[in-house]
């Protein structure tokens, strides 16, 4: 365990990263909650451990818990197969069917983890009549680390396409946490924040402390140290007060779900934001890879809202603030109506003032999914 000084991180910051082989590999995850006061790298081989891990958002961020998930397929089926009477691959039918159903039951509202988790499944059902159990492990493995390394391309693409858009200077205001720890690559909002200032635009961000998990404080602020981008924290609560004092020029989130008519699902506290914007008068942008999007939801009130535990508002980092048994509402995401988004910006292009025409229009039409 280390002190994580941004200066002494290491130059590459992952959330997720597969290490070794088939047979020896396992999943290594930054543990995020430890953070920005420990670098603490979880070695994890048992699904019901990362199952833990996503709950408790020891990994999280949209993106981050759909690599992770289909890494989970992997290291449930290998140990199996390893052992496996059947000839085929189809021996393992029901214990892929149980991990999926733990891992996609673990998060509700980001929909990339059920998309990856998906993507795994479609591969297991294309290969299992023919490949051996062990083989078709090696398939899985090759996929999960394709969803990997495709995300990391969505996110670079996405940071050329967003750095564009964000104002030549002035300061730029972001909530949760939408950078490498989220991702597979740069990340989405945020990484279209550090290409931006790479570009030379005199951007200031202001990074919103998203309580109650402090996301934007404890990641974001790390985050854009490291990437040496000038940050400013506030409370959740100061930025009405800063973009009435004309501080802030932009606001760039992200997005764990995004509907057919554009409504997007993100970390509680974006939707104020956006009304915020909207009365300021303040483009409000999102940016999120394909992945995101769940055409087959018409609209935001059809997301399903994750409600997560009482304790994660009346205490905070062990300390408590509130009586112990006061009741508490604490939905971790809200949905931001398309009305109050004025761009949302994806690898395929930007969609201005989305509509469910413009949304269907580009996802349709737009480059397939990048060749990695
Ligand atoms: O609960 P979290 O920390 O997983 O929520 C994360 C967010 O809301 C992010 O903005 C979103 O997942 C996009 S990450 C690129």
């Amino acid at each position: 365990m280390t002190k994580p000084d941004p200066a002494e991180l290491p130059a590459t910051l992952y959330g997720v990263r597969w290490e070794g082989g088939l047979e020896d590999g396992h999943l290594v995850l930054l543990d995020q909650t430890r953070l920005p006061k420990d670098l603490v790298y979880l070695q994890v081989r048992d699904i019901e451990i990362l199952r833990k891990a996503i709950c408790d958002l020891a990994v999280r961020g949209a993106p981050a818990i759909g690599i992770a998930g289909a890494y989970g397929i992997v290291i449930h089926l290998v140990p199996l197969a390893k052992t496996a009477t059947g000839k085929t691959a189809e021996s393992l039918e029901q214990a892929h069917a149980h991990a999926h159903e733990r891992l996609v039951s673990s998060r509700p509202t980001a929909v990339n983890l059920r998309w990856a988790l998906e993507r795994m499944r479609d591969c297991f059902q294309r290969h299992s009549d023919h490949l051996t159990p062990l083989e078709m492990c090696a398939r899985l493995l090759m996929e999960a680390k394709r969803i990997h390394r495709e995300d990391l391309e969505l996110c670079r693409r996405i940071a050329e396409n967003g750095a564009a858009l964000l104002p030549i200077s002035g300061g730029i205001y972001t909530h949760c946490n939408t950078g490498a720890l989220a991702t597979g690559g740069v990340g989405t909002a945020l990484g279209c924040l550090v290409e931006a200032h790479n570009r030379g635009k005199k951007i200031q961000v202001f990074s919103g402390e998203t309580r109650p998990l402090l996301q934007g404080a404890r990641l974001t602020a790390l985050e854009l140290q490291h990437a040496k981008v000038p940050v400013t924290l506030c409370c959740d609560s100061a930025a009405a007060s800063l973009m009435a004092r004309g501080k802030i020029q932009a606001v760039i989130v992200g997005a764990d779900r995004i509907c057919a008519n554009g409504d997007t699902a993100n970390k509680i506290g974006t939707y104020s934001v956006a009304v915020l914007a909207k009365f300021h008068g303040i483009p409000f942008y999102v940016a999120a890879p394909y992945s995101t999007f769940d055409l087959a939801l018409a609209d935001g009130s059809l997301i399903h809202i994750e409600e997560r535990h009482a304790d994660e508002v009346r205490r905070s980092q062990g300390v408590q603030l509130a009586p112990h048994d006061v009741p508490v509402a604490n939905p971790a995401f809200d949905v931001t109506p398309a009305a109050l988004i004025t761009a949302i910006v994806t690898e395929r292009g930007v969609i201005e003032h989305p509509t469910r025409e413009r949304i269907a229009t580009l996802m349709a039409g737009g480059a397939s999914e990048p060749a990695v």
